[in-house]
């Protein structure tokens, strides 16, 4: 049976949701699903706004066959090649050759790549437009949101932008489709910040000069490849993902992320969480890096201000699981965060100083103790001491 939502008078969602799926590119937790959205104007010409996953994809096919109600695609617009999307383009120009693909030159190629075979190809360039009749369609593109390929597409007629990867979120739709059908501060933020964080947390630049592009739009609806259309608070988001694309932190929380084998060095990290809420400060997350999947993480690393790091030696290492920690924030870019660091090691703690190496080769971080507080096993009464005093500079550098 079609399932599919109404999204003007002649633009219908006829994407899917897949909430048994459990590794989003067999990295990232998803444990509330995700949808995967595709979008179909009935114009004098039907345009087809990229395709689907193959999870999904009976359920695709059939909403598609439901909304063309017999009538010909002509158009396929590919936005984004990566296969959570393009997957099924094959499968869709099986059943309508004459469909004519549209898409920058690298996205043809990767078609190429994928094996697809494309019959009516249209190469677009920035600037570009289609008109399908009452609607006119602009092409931007925005190289590595995420993909070098992407490009976004603008209804110039009602405002529409279709922005390929860009303001996508993580979590099924479980029947919603609008951000004002849904708990967004409550159910959705948080999704969305871990799906913009790792996904595309990396590209900052790249976002920021579609920001740009987006600036200069007079933009009624945001329609992503994931997650909900927006069609209310578009200034908001924009705000919140110019916070994300340059690195700056949402508010003055804390994190305190801790790597721990025995127990002392989260013994540590708890001591030092009290000790914060003594001084005041109520925003604090804390985390073990064991039992916490590194994107939430680093989710979490993009939202505070302050970060402290709590690690064990291990084969004279930084702890396994805080490496992997340190290796994605350098890998996604992460920058401009106040970062106070701790070691733990029987005989040879060495954890701190790999870490302030870590963390000193990324761009625009500032170690606040550049000698790490270091335990030796059990947390020590100087220890305690050494934890007040990271506890007042961590209260004094949020007041700032
Ligand atoms: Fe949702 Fe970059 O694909």
């Amino acid at each position: 049976m079609h399932c599919t939502r109404k999204l003007a008078d002649d633009l219908y969602w006829i994407g899917g949701n897949d909430k048994s799926f459990q590794y989003f590119e067999g990295v990232h937790p998803i444990p509330e699903g995700i949808s995967y959205n595709s979008y179909l104007m009935l114009d004098e010409k039907t345009v087809l706004f990229d395709t689907c996953d193959w999870k999904i994809g009976q359920q695709f096919l059939e909403n598609l066959d439901y909304v063309l109600n017999g009538r010909t695609l002509d158009y396929v617009v590919v936005d984004h090649m990566e296969p959570d999307h393009a997957a099924t383009l094959g499968e869709v120009l099986l059943r309508h050759p004459d469909a004519i693909v549209v898409g920058t030159a690298k996205a043809h190629q990767f078609m190429e790549q994928y094996g697809f075979r494309v019959t009516h190809s249209l190469v677009v360039k920035e600037g570009d437009k289609l008109n399908f009749g009452r609607h006119t369609v602009a092409f931007y593109t925005a190289p590595m949101v995420h993909w070098p390929e992407v490009m976004v597409a603008f209804d110039e007629t009602d405002g529409i932008l279709f922005s390929a990867d860009a303001f996508g979120s993580f979590r099924a739709l479980d029947g919603a489709i609008f951000n004002d059908e849904v708990n967004y501060e409550r159910d959705w933020e948080e999704a969305n910040r871990r799906y913009y964080t790792n996904i595309v947390g990396k590209f900052g630049k790249q976002v920021m000069a579609v920001l740009k592009k987006a600036s200069k739009l007079d933009i009624r609806m945001i329609c992503p490849l994931h997650g909900v259309v927006w069609r209310s608070d578009i200034d908001w988001l924009l705000d919140k993902y110019t916070k994300w694309a340059t690195y700056t932190p949402e508010g003055k929380g804390i994190l305190i992320a801790y790597g721990s084998m025995y127990g002392h060095t989260e013994n540590a990290a708890h001591i030092l969480a009290g000790k914060l809420y003594e001084r005041g400060l109520t925003d604090i997350t804390l985390r073990d890096t064991t039992e916490t999947h590194v994107s939430y993480l680093i989710s979490d690393a993009f939202r505070c201000s302050a970060v402290v790091l709590l690690s064990v030696t291990y084969n004279m290492n930084i702890f396994p699981p805080m490496q992997n920690f340190l290796d994605d924030m350098k890998r996604l870019n992460l920058q401009n965060r106040k970062i106070w660091l701790a070691q733990n090691g029987t005989w040879a703690p060495n954890s701190g100083k790999l870490m302030s190496e870590m963390v000193g080769c990324m761009n625009g971080m500032e170690i606040m103790n550049e000698e790490p507080l270091t335990m030796k096993s059990s947390v020590t009464e100087e220890n305690e001491e050494e934890l007040n005093r990271i506890a007042d500079q961590i209260a004094a550098a949020l007041a700032e």
